[in-house]
């Protein structure tokens, strides 16, 4: 079955820049009423007026209970309820472990993982009452195949990935569908919106897919309800050969990351 968007009300996270902009302009063009939340004021103003109709900017950190609480009462308030949520806001930290921090790690966990739970839990109440109701929530392949340089990141998405794939079955009581995104490399500011960057190996960050193609496969896996849909050429061979031969993979990433620090 095909999901309707037009008419939708929809919360996207990250929606300032990046794939968050680019999944809530792909929702606006199928006319869905959206609440844009980020940080940063100026740009969500931008993306609101880019946009036009009744967007929504409400500047939300999705760390803060009261922004994320404020986040849902308004967009209710002015839409009327709401359907869809998008969970889109997200950072990265790039350095090895040894000499990483317990503040990057909780950093990344509040941002990658317990805030979108938590916009699920205050979303929940309404996406019941909601038209034909969805959480999609944005992963990464680092989600699903642990990467070296990578650990906080790979952890908070794998937490998120678990969450996201138990809630799908509580979820279906509800008829609440739950959408699970796993992008590969994309061009983005990810790469410059780093916690850090001191890892050693070179990510071709040019090479990524664009956030356009990453929004339109999105909006599509939300319309026709897709549990889980992986994108990217790369993030799709390295999960197959890590489901079909996980031991060569980790013999394989061990022998990377050890060159690359003899190297360098
Ligand atoms: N780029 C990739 O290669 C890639 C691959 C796989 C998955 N992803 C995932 O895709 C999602 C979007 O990332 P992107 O690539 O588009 O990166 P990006 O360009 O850096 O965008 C990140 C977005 O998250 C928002 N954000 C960060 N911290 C926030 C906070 N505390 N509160 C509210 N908003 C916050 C940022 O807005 P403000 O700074 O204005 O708050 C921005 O809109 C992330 O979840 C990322 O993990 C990216």
């Amino acid at each position: 079955m095909s999901r309707n968007l037009h008419g939708k009300r929809a919360v996207v996270t990250g929606a300032s820049g990046g794939i968050g902009r680019a999944i809530a302009v792909e929702l606006a063009k199928a006319g869905v009423r959206v609440a844009l939340a980020a940080r940063s004021a100026d740009k969500l103003a931008e993306v609101a007026d880019a946009i036009g109709g009744d967007a929504l900017a409400v500047p939300t950190d999705v760390t803060k209970p009261a922004d994320r609480e404020n986040l849902i009462r308004e967009t209710v308030a002015r839409f009327g309820g709401l359907d869809l949520l998008v969970n889109v806001a997200g950072v990265g930290s790039w350095g090895h472990f040894a000499t990483s921090t317990e503040a990057i790690n909780r950093t990344v966990m509040e941002v990658n993982f317990f805030a979108p739970v938590e916009l699920i839990r205050l979303a929940v109440p309404h996406l019941t009452n909601g038209n034909d109701p969805a959480i999609c929530n944005l992963t990464s392949m680092c989600a699903r195949r642990g990467m070296p340089a990578w650990p906080e990141y790979s952890a908070s998405k794998f937490a998120l990935v678990g969450m996201t794939e138990a809630l799908r079955g509580e979820m279906a009581r509800y008829d609440i569908d739950v959408i699970t995104i796993v992008p590969g490399l994309t061009k983005s500011d990810l790469n410059r919106n780093l916690l850090r960057s001191d890892g050693k190996a070179t990510i071709p960050y040019d090479k990524g897919m664009t956030v356009e193609y990453v929004a339109a496969r999105t909006v599509d896996a939300i319309r026709r309800s897709k549990r889980e849909i992986v994108l990217g050429i790369e993030a799709k061979k390295i999960l197959t050969m890590n489901r079909l031969a996980p031991r060569f993979v980790n013999w394989l990433i061990a022998r990377n990351v050890t060159k690359l620090y003899r190297e360098n």
